[in-house]
């Protein structure tokens, strides 16, 4: 069996949504400290839903392969929404991860809630501390 479904393959080769949002209304960074690959994701926010989203990583195949569909899976979606985006959920869209590269989906599920705590922060939006604190490792 090949190490790489399809899918990654392809998010891969094509990634979706390659850029940056000069005008974000959330930016997250997140490394790991681990394989020092890094992931930014960019949201546009209008009314509670994401209405655009770009990213840029430095870091392996996978982690562009789980970025690029992560952003497909929460753009058009209320926060609410791309809030529940698991790290395991962008690893099944992408039809499967080898084990040892399920961190580089983590990335993505971190990124996108730094971002989401961005956009609270600046906007001083009022959140439960709890729904970031598993998150708080992740440097900004
Ligand atoms: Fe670290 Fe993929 S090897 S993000």
């Amino acid at each position: 069996m090949a190490l790489y479904s399809d899918t990654v393959m392809e998010h891969f080769r094509n990634p979706r949504n390659v850029g940056v949002i000069e005008d974000a209304d959330g930016v997250g960074e997140v490394g790991n400290a681990a394989c020092g690959d890094i992931m930014k994701i960019y949201l546009k926010i209008d009314d509670g839903i994401i209405t655009d989203v770009k990213f840029e990583t430095f870091g392996c195949g996978s982690a562009i392969a789980s970025s690029s569909m992560a952003t497909e899976l929460i753009k058009g979606k209320p926060l609410s929404e791309a809030m529940q985006l698991t790290n395991k959920a962008v690893a099944e869209a992408l039809d499967g991860l080898p084990a040892h590269k399920l961190h580089c989906s983590v990335l993505a599920e971190e990124a996108i809630m730094a971002a989401i705590k961005d956009y609270y922060d600046k906007n001083g939006i009022e959140y439960d501390e709890d729904t970031f604190k598993k998150y708080s490792h992740s440097h900004s």
